[in-house]
């Protein structure tokens, strides 16, 4: 694909698609990350001279109406603080924007916009002509084929990769072509039936794959242990165990249990075999979260996505805590992508000890599985010409 630094932006429309999905309580910007992430690009566009808009989508409004809670103002009003040029925000800007120099000119919603999440032909042409150059930095947004990210890259006179986007996709795939062995994946969540085809796809290249959270009690249950009223899903036994026959899945030997799920319930720790009816597993016990750190120590490559336990209540972090700070302390080559993960990495305060981290949640995971992104193959076909 064609790199937007490989470009002379210098007097250009540049249009950047980045991924400013970001949480908003009370007008304002809760999480950053995804905004920090996409600052350099933004600000290498504007330092190249170049007359730049950006836009997102932000929330999952009713596709073609405006409404204030979904609007990119507090995105706005953050880019405001965090650049030294003047931010403007356009609501109506499909049909044309007056752009200038050092300024930034941030496009409202898209899927504010009718046709958006169809990918619409007439839509995408319509942000095609705002700009002489698209820049597709939107990693997050990368396995939607929609009009922002996809059909304007068909369209646009020149349609490149950000910077940001490159980068994602770059360590992405030191991790999984030719990753430095043994590769050691974690998936956690609660449901297997969410994390299948990843499971699936990591299986067959994972030197160990760590399950944990709900998605582990399923494969407890595959190994023939009593989980009683854990999250589970018995009908993916079967698929539990075949997978087990084909990848090293190691299985919790203790486990942390309650009667309730709630923040206060009492932990009790027990062997894996003792579990009763009345109990469910909220977190893995500690000799084996010792064990898994034993094995993510030894990694060279380690891929992380999702919570080993339920980290959210203090009494069941000490498992997910535990398998971090081993992620965070081995030498191998890791990275870690989706909302869950990050809040933990965020609550553990390990962030700069993690080689990688992904602005993608469901994109992140769409790559591990081995789908095309549809807005990445669109690059890579008008790169052949
Ligand atoms: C995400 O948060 O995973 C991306 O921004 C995509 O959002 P969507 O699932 O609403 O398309």
């Amino acid at each position: 694909v064609i790199k937007m630094n490989e470009l002379d932006l210098s007097g250009k429309r540049v249009l950047i698609r980045a991924d400013l999905n970001v949480p908003v309580k009370n007008g304002k910007v809760s999480s950053d990350a995804r905004i920090l992430a996409s600052l350099p690009t933004i600000e290498a566009a504007l330092a190249q001279g170049a007359q730049v808009m950006v836009t997102s989508h932000l929330g999952r409004p009713t596709e073609g109406e405006y409404a204030d809670e979904f609007s990119l103002q507090p995105v706005v009003d953050y880019l405001q603080h965090a650049l030294s040029v003047p931010v403007r925000l356009a609501r109506d800007y499909l049909n044309g924007v007056e752009l200038a120099a050092n300024e930034l000119v941030v496009l409202e919603n898209v899927r504010f916009n009718k046709g958006e999440k169809k990918d619409d032909e007439a839509l995408s042409r319509q942000y095609a002509a705002l700009c002489d150059v698209f820049v597709m930095d939107a990693f997050g947004t990368a396995h939607r084929a929609q009009a922002s990210t996809h059909g304007v890259a068909k369209f646009a006179t020149i349609a490149c990769a950000g910077p940001l986007l490159s980068a994602e996709l770059e360590a992405l795939a030191k991790a999984l072509d030719n990753p430095a062995r043994p590769l050691v994946a974690v998936v956690g969540g609660s449901k297997v039936s969410t994390k299948l085809t990843v499971l699936e796809s990591l299986s067959g290249i994972a030197d160990q794959l760590v399950v944990g959270g709900g998605i582990s009690n399923t494969f407890v249950a595959a190994a023939g242990h009593n989980v009683g009223k854990s999250l589970h899903e018995a009908d993916l036994i079967p698929e539990a165990k075949r997978l087990m026959a084909k990848c090293d899945i190691p299985l919790p030997t203790d486990v942390r249990t309650a009667t309730e799920f709630s923040e206060t319930a009492a932990a009790t720790l027990k062997d894996v075999s003792e579990v009763t009816d009345n109990e469910q597993i909220l977190d893995l016990g500690d000799e084996s979260a010792e064990q898994l750190a034993e094995i993510l120590k030894n990694a060279k490559t380690i891929i992380w996505n999702g919570p080993v336990g339920v980290f959210e209540f203090e009494n069941f972090r000490r498992g997910t805590d535990i398998v971090a700070r081993a992620i965070a302390e081995s030498d191998a080559f890791s990275i870690a992508g989706g909302g869950d993960t990050l809040a933990a990495i965020d609550l553990f305060g390990i962030k700069d000890k993690i080689s990688y981290i992904s602005t993608g949640g469901g994109a992140f995971l769409e790559f591990v599985e081995g789908k095309t992104l549809p807005a990445v193959a669109m690059l890579e076909q008008r790169a052949k010409g």
